[in-house]
């Protein structure tokens, strides 16, 4: 299966098994926008948890808020966000469709990238063992070309980047003949910059204030709420604030799932420092979200840094945490050092002073900021993406299973009698759901052959399986199923609660951190 199968593969299970459906379905879907199901909400939750445990009860340092969606519009003058948060658009005259320019241009370069990539797997195949890569992309032709034209296109687009020629982007565009996917002509507008925040009006007009946007980040709610926090909270810097809770973006290219949607959900924590110390509290936070990402389990060589070279305006050093995604690697967080330029600018546009009073040096000063950005919905996908298997087993059948790491899984447990008309099976297997409950998130199962109910937990990723019969009566023994070993082991009752315990529970992942 090429890995544009395996991920509407993986929509389509997402849908089936209750994790992730598209909005307002039953009236033909909103373009991206998504709703979680019974299952997705669960994951969603447990991600959120070892996000929000790890900030603020690992670091006695950092607190949390939860600031509102609806903001002062001052606030978004000041961020910057009115003024400068733009996507470069382009529309093609015939099909009267909207892109991004950008993103055609960076799609026409990843074409280009296939195609050497399907050169090289056209070698590998020629050659056999023999097969030397490097010497093969350093000498054969087809590549050699490809790769010239990749590296004109690609710093010609980096260099209008830089300078914001939109002018450019277009003759990119013209020059590469990119075509509308839609009416296939090259026909295109001018690029112009259109502003992602979405608008709506709040009570009356009188105050002149009544254009309000939705939240494009949460992090102005940090920003705007410092002072109470510090003052309140009496914090000494350095100090942190973290948040959990929806933006929404007006996105042109909203494609992939959930990768890119309109509403979605943003994990934000500011790190407010003395000025001057900025950069290696930047290292420090780089190596400790990256060190929380690996610990998850889903290997270490799925992630990257990309460091920014293009840096924004109030930005002195910013990287992308990236997951290496079923279509590549692509931005899964964002760490930033954002100087003093947002308490800087609230404190002008607000006219209130916002400074730190240093009690150790006497100094008073605005603090300066990194901050780590995570998109929930995009861990989501991470999480998904790479919990999905399709597996062979020894009997010739497949089962589809999700090896969600343990502790993030949705049900931890399923707990089934053997067959579903004997009162005493279903009635210990009742108990034991009974029991369960209170520490971990259970299912009772009764419907079915235990293989088909075994491939149903399977298929959401619970953990356990476990499954009562005549012998438990007798021994007050279950069987226990491991979903990834696919091994039956006996076990006690009496410690059913310990085995689960010791593989679900989020503090052992806290612990490692
Ligand atoms: N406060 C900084 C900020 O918002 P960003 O790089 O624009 O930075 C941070 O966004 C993170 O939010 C991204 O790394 C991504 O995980 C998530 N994100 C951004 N736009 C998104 C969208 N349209 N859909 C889903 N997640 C998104």
């Amino acid at each position: 299966m090429t890995q544009d199968e395996l991920f509407k593969v993986l929509v389509a299970h997402c849908k089936e098994y209750g994790f992730i459906f598209p909005s307002s379905e039953i009236y033909d879907g909103l373009a991206a926008v998504y709703d979680y199901g019974q299952m997705g909400v669960e994951l969603k939750n447990n991600i959120k948890q070892y996000w929000w445990n790890a900030m603020t009860r690992l670091n006695e340092n950092i607190v949390g808020i939860d600031s509102c969606i609806f903001m002062h519009p001052k606030i978004w003058e000041a961020s910057g966000h009115v003024g400068a948060f733009n996507d470069p658009l382009i529309d093609n005259k015939d099909s009267k469709k909207r892109y991004r320019a950008d993103v055609l241009i960076e799609d026409y370069l990843g074409k280009i990238e296939e195609k050497i990539e399907k050169e090289v797997a056209k070698g590998k195949k020629k050659f056999g063992d023999s097969f030397d890569e490097e010497q093969f992309r350093a000498t054969n032709p087809n590549v050699l070309r490809e790769k010239a034209k990749y590296e004109e296109v690609h710093n010609r687009f980096k260099a209008a980047e830089e300078a914001s020629d939109f002018a450019e982007y277009r003759q990119i565009i013209i020059d590469c003949g990119i075509v509308c996917p839609i009416s296939g002509t090259c026909n295109w507008t001018d690029v112009r910059q259109f502003n992602l925040m979405f608008s709506t009006s709040m009570g009356s007009t009188a105050d002149g204030a009544n254009t309000i946007y939705l939240r494009p980040e949460t992090a102005q709610g940090i920003f705007v709420n410092y002072l109470n926090v510090q003052k309140t909270g009496r914090m000494k810097i350095p100090f942190g604030i973290a948040q959990i809770g929806k933006a929404f973006r007006n996105e042109i290219v909203a494609r992939q799932f959930i990768f890119r949607m309109r509403e979605f959900e943003q994990m934000e924590m500011q790190f407010f420092i003395k000025p001057g110390t900025e950069l290696d509290w930047f290292a420090k936070w780089k190596e400790t979200r990256m060190k929380w990402h690996v610990n998850i389990g889903m290997g270490a060589e799925n992630y990257r840094f990309h460091d920014h070279e293009k840096l924004a305006h109030y930005a002195n050093a910013a990287t992308d945490v990236e997951f290496k995604f079923p279509f590549g690697f692509k931005e899964l967080e964002g760490i930033h050092s954002r100087t003093n330029f947002d308490l800087g600018n609230h404190q002008k546009f607000s006219g209130k002073k916002i400074t730190y009073f240093d009690p150790e040096s006497g100094e008073s000063y605005t603090p300066y900021v990194i901050e780590t950005s995570i998109g929930v919905d995009r861990m989501v996908l991470a999480v998904l993406s790479h919990a999905y298997k399709e597996e062979a087993l020894e009997n010739g059948e497949t089962r589809v299973v999700l090896s969600i790491p343990a502790p993030l899984a949705p049900i931890k447990a399923a707990v089934m009698p053997l067959v579903k008309n004997n009162e005493e099976l279903t009635g210990l297997a009742q108990q034991i759901m009974n029991d369960l409950k209170f520490d971990f998130n259970c299912q009772y199962d009764e419907k079915d052959s235990i293989g088909k109910r075994y491939r149903r937990q399977d298929a959401i990723g619970t953990p356990f399986c476990i499954t009562v019969d005549h012998d438990s009566l007798v021994d007050h023994c279950v069987t226990v199923r491991d979903r990834d070993t696919m091994q039956q082991e006996r076990v006690p009752i009496a410690e059913l609660r310990a085995l689960i315990d010791k593989k679900v529970n989020l503090n052992n992942l806290l612990r490692n951190l």
